[in-house]
């Protein structure tokens, strides 16, 4: 599947704060457990580290069995001693090794992050926990990393530790780091007293490494000290560097251009396949669609107690409900859409003033709207596969994996021009030409009216069977798997590996 790998192995350390299929809450959990496993393919040796949530996990189905490798850790945060075990698994289908830090007062939670909208008052402290477990357990265990890669703020102080604490000593003379930022609108801000925790140094507070705005920032730590840097797709790399999308980073990443590169996510192919998905009632190829979607799409509108019609097209959307979706444009809009022959599905959580929202729009228009509040894998599967048009008009998406779903699942996604959205979808416009090669509907501004002509215009697509079809089977057609970003990765390692001995040298002079 894979093309012949012509580098040496690299051992690459993957941590997350998250990970398909031992835990989730949105995009990161699937890219980390995808990029993995496409690495492993590639000939790698990869070691996953994330957070044991061991209670979430009780309830989890298809996990991998999981071991106790005897290995604990104490370190002192903050004067405190803390000790956690370290578990082991094996990534399903791989040779990937993953290693499960499990401190059950930091861990053994309801919610990864937050509950009730409210992130948990002790997020510095875990998660500046688990960093810091992470080079001890390469330490101990003898991992010897060619590279650590890091994702978002929650391991956005490995680089800093690597840099400051670790270059160089027993383990890691090779060890480059690499940081990847999903999201510049989660920093990992906290105030400036929780330095402690961070076990650097004082004299690292300060602008040009873990201050930003008089807080100690951990997004800002790992941008300032990684060897390199990614994030998931060319668009936002380019608009991080902006004041509109750098969230106050901007400056920074600006300094750092050279060493950002943006890599569209990819997609598992084994897990967002329609014609092997066993969570759709009936699976279907390209070649099997017009057979297979209709009972998909039948079977959604059951389950959701809609009623059961293939003439109507349903617009399934599916997401963290957050600002950053767009859902104050579906809201502000969804009157003006419900006056035409539709139905609208949503499956989310996140922000109780959404989830009120669209509870109450679903009560107000029972036959029209079904709004599903929770995390539910199964549904989210069967939205992609059942609905006809699929809704992603967010304000801002560094890549965004559910149109990349809906294209494969010939479900049309409308999109607002922007980040991974803008790198992905092809829009239809008016020129009988563009249908050669479109897969959706984009737009740009980011207004009610805008959105809700837009969606107006794939409805009205939608009954041009002919149009439509080819749209869906341009879409069906696309290779959006990781075969295309897996090796980009490697480069990114390899060049890290570049700067990181030149930084060593420079350290030896
Ligand atoms: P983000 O990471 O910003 O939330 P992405 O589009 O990258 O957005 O990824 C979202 C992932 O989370 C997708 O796999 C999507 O299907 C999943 N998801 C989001 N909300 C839910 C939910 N309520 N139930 C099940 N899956 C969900
Ligand atoms: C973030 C982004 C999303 C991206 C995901 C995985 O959560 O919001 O756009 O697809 O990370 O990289």
């Amino acid at each position: 599947m894979f093309e012949a790998r012509r580098t040496r192995p690299m051992r690459i350390v993957l941590a997350s704060s998250e990970a398909v299929p031992f835990s989730k809450t949105g995009g990161l959990a699937d890219v980390t457990g995808a990029l993995a496993k496409s690495l492993d393919q590639l000939g790698h040796d990869v070691v996953l580290i994330v957070p044991d949530y061991y209670l979430l996990r009780q309830s989890a189905k298809g996990l991998p069995p999981i071991y106790d490798t005897g290995l604990k850790l104490t370190l002192t945060m903050n004067g405190r001693p803390i000790t956690c075990s370290v578990n082991w698994s094996t990534l399903p289908g791989t040779q990937v090794r993953v290693l499960l830090v499990r401190q059950p007062d930091f861990f053994d939670r309801r919610q990864l992050y937050q509950e009730h909208g409210h992130g948990y008052v002790d997020n510095c402290e875990r998660f500046c926990f688990f960093s810091r477990v992470i080079p001890e357990i390469c330490r101990r265990m003898v991992l010897r990393p060619d590279v650590i890669h890091c994702n978002d703020w929650q391991t956005g102080l490995v680089p800093a530790l690597i840099h400051s604490q670790y270059a160089g000593s027993p383990g890691f003379e090779n060890t480059a780091t690499v940081m990847t930022l999903h999201n510049m609108a989660y920093q990992g801000r906290f105030w400036h007293l929780d330095m402690p925790l961070t076990g650097m140094d004082w004299r690292y507070f300060n602008f040009h490494h873990m201050e930003a705005w008089g807080d100690l920032n951990l997004l800002k730590t790992g941008i300032a000290f990684a060897d390199q840097i990614t994030t998931v797709s060319p668009t936002y790399a380019k608009e991080i560097c902006t004041s509109d999308g750098g969230y106050g980073l901007e400056g920074l990443l600006n300094h750092r251009r050279n060493d950002l590169v943006g890599i569209l996510n990819g997609i598992d192919d084994d897990v967002w396949n329609p014609e092997k998905d066993s969570l759709l009632p009936s699976p279907y190829s390209a070649a099997t669609r017009s057979t297979g979607k209709p009972k998909c799409k039948a079977h959604l509108q059951e389950r959701l107690k809609l009623p059961v019609r293939q003439d109507v097209p349903v617009l399934g959307m599916v997401s963290r409900m957050a600002d950053q979706k767009g859902f104050d444009l579906v809201m502000g809009s969804a009157e003006r859409l419900l006056k035409q022959d539709l139905q609208l599905v949503f499956l989310g959580t996140g922000d109780p003033h959404y989830e009120g929202q669209l509870k109450e729009l679903a009560q107000r228009y029972p036959q029209k709207v079904a709004a599903e509040i929770g995390f539910d894998e199964s549904l989210a599967h069967q939205i992609e596969g059942g609905s006809d048009i699929f809704l992603m008009p967010s304000r801002f998406e560094p890549c965004g994996l559910n149109q990349m779903y809906s294209l494969r699942y010939g479900t049309v996604p409308v999109v607002r021009k922007v980040g991974g959205l803008a790198d992905s979808v092809t829009n239809l416009n008016g020129d009988p030409a563009s249908l050669n090669a479109a897969t959706g509907f984009v737009f740009t501004d980011y207004q009610r009216d805008v959105f809700a002509q837009t969606v107006e215009r794939a409805v009205e697509t939608y009954r041009n069977k002919p149009v439509w079809d080819r749209l869906v089977q341009n879409g069906m057609a696309q290779d959006w798997s990781w075969n295309r970003s897996a090796s980009r990765y490697v480069d990114v390692y390899q060049r890290a590996h570049g700067r990181m001995a030149a930084r060593n040298a420079e350290n030896r002079c």
